[in-house]
């Protein structure tokens, strides 16, 4: 038996191998996190009628989301209540009824069971009512983000991501139509365990310029960058204006915080106005006077944030990116990866941006090889049986945290690991928990 207790020191700085790799550990996961925590479903845009909907999991159990005629999104267990089968087998599509495959009983969309074949014959005493699919407890939304929630008795959506909403604000409320996916979803398997893209998106900007090297000598040699001399510059504008932010419930992400003054342009979603089209460059100055209004005064001087959501959802701000790291096994993850626009913007933006992350963080994009090569080596590094008594180490920088006078969570240099202490704070306080 593990003892979960004493997988992550009290302050978060030191975290067993165990984490990464140990079937037990995985299995009590699926109870305590999966079970328990708020975990991203899908966007609004994809089930904008009633009717339509689209199957995805929560941890590792199967779910169908849709909005039902009464223009609420509801959510089922995709599992007949007869014998357990998928009753719903495509991704996403528009229907009535759910059939199982198995012996045929129908389900409404609503969840309730309608019908069965033979149903005189064989089951003339049956209460239909009981016997509908199983509803996910709780289904929430936030500005079009959909959660779903196993624990019927779980704190709302808004207040689990509390202070994190800020930041999440910078990137689904710039405008007033919202935002909405575009493209489709890519799916890809890495042979990691969920916390590494979780771990890496909550604030591990140490690695970018090391790991990302190649790419981003690339952006420096470019004849658009300033720098003459082509030599990495680090981290460039985020070691000036950089904060990772670590808030309650283990969310956490790192931004850029800019001066009052600071020009409209730095503010503009995205990377490097010099490498985007002028008709993308015009958008972005257009819809800037909009988003500043609409946040405020100081969150308008925040970056779209690269930010994990405990524990799975990550939002890439950069590149327009929103994703899912659905746990596959101890040592698998399936990750779920979509393009996140505002809904109204011009359809050349909406392709450009596409494009962008395509070739940045899409299945084979640049930085997303890098990233997943490393996550799967910790995942084999871990689990060397000679180590097991050598435990990560998370310390960078630790007792430089502060409270920002303007900015919510705890906040900190970019170059420290409190966001993943907290993170791993988070866990352990949820795996102790009965
Ligand atoms: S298993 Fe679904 S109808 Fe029998
Ligand atoms: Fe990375």
């Amino acid at each position: 038996m593990v003892d979960i207790e004493k997988l992550v020191s009290p302050d978060g700085s030191l975290v067993s191998r165990r984490l990464w790799f140990d079937e037990e550990v995985y299995r009590l996961e699926q109870e305590r996190v999966f079970g328990r925590c708020w975990l991203f479903l899908g966007h609004e845009s994809q089930i904008r009628d009633p009717g339509e909907y689209f199957t995805t999991t929560i941890g590792e159990a199967p779910v169908i989301i849709v909005r039902g005629k009464d223009g609420k999104i509801h959510g089922h267990l995709n599992s007949c209540t007869h014998r357990g089968l998928r009753v719903c087998r495509s991704d996403s599509g528009k229907a009535a009824n759910f059939v199982c495959p198995y012996h045929g009983w129908i389900f409404a969309n609503d969840g309730r069971l309608v019908g069965m074949p033979e149903q005189r014959e064989a089951y003339s005493d049956l209460d239909m009512s009981k016997w509908g699919l199983i509803p996910v407890a709780r289904v929430e939304s936030y500005k079009g983000l959909i959660f779903g929630n196993l624990d019927a008795n779980a704190i709302s959506l808004r207040d689990y991501l509390g202070d994190l909403a800020f930041y999440l604000d910078a990137q689904v409320d710039r405008r007033e139509g919202g935002t909405e996916l575009v493209g489709g979803v890519h799916r890809w398997r890495v042979k990691a365990n969920w916390k590494m893209p979780a771990e890496n998106m909550v604030g591990d900007v140490y690695h970018a310029a090391w790991s990302h090297q190649s790419i981003v000598r690339l952006q420096s040699m470019s004849p658009l960058n300033s720098d003459p001399d082509g030599v990495i510059s680090g981290y460039g504008d985020i070691q000036q204006h950089g904060v990772n932010f670590a808030c309650a419930n283990g969310h956490g992400g790192t931004t850029r915080f800019y001066p009052v003054d600071a020009h409209p342009e730095q503010r503009m979603p995205g990377e490097a106005p010099e490498i985007r089209p002028p008709e993308v460059n015009e958008y972005f100055r257009r819809v800037q006077p909009e988003a500043d209004e609409r946040l405020g005064p100081v969150k308008s001087r925040i970056k779209g944030a690269t930010l994990t959501v405990f524990p799975t959802l990550s939002i890439l701000g950069s590149v327009f990116t929103i994703r899912v790291a659905h746990p596959r096994g101890p040592q698998e993850s399936e990750i779920w990866s979509w393009v996140l626009v505002d809904r109204d913007a011009p359809q050349e933006v909406k392709d450009y941006i596409r494009g962008y992350y395509t070739f940045t963080f899409g299945p084979g994009g640049t930085f997303e090889s890098d990233d997943g090569e490393n996550w799967e080596q910790v995942t084999e590094g871990a689990r060397i049986a000679a180590a097991a008594d050598h435990p990560f180490h998370f310390g960078m920088s630790q007792g430089k945290e502060y409270a920002h006078a303007e900015l919510p969570g705890q906040c900190g240099p970019i170059l420290s690991e409190h966001t993943q202490r907290a993170m791993y704070r988070q866990w352990h306080d949820l795996m102790v928990k009965p």
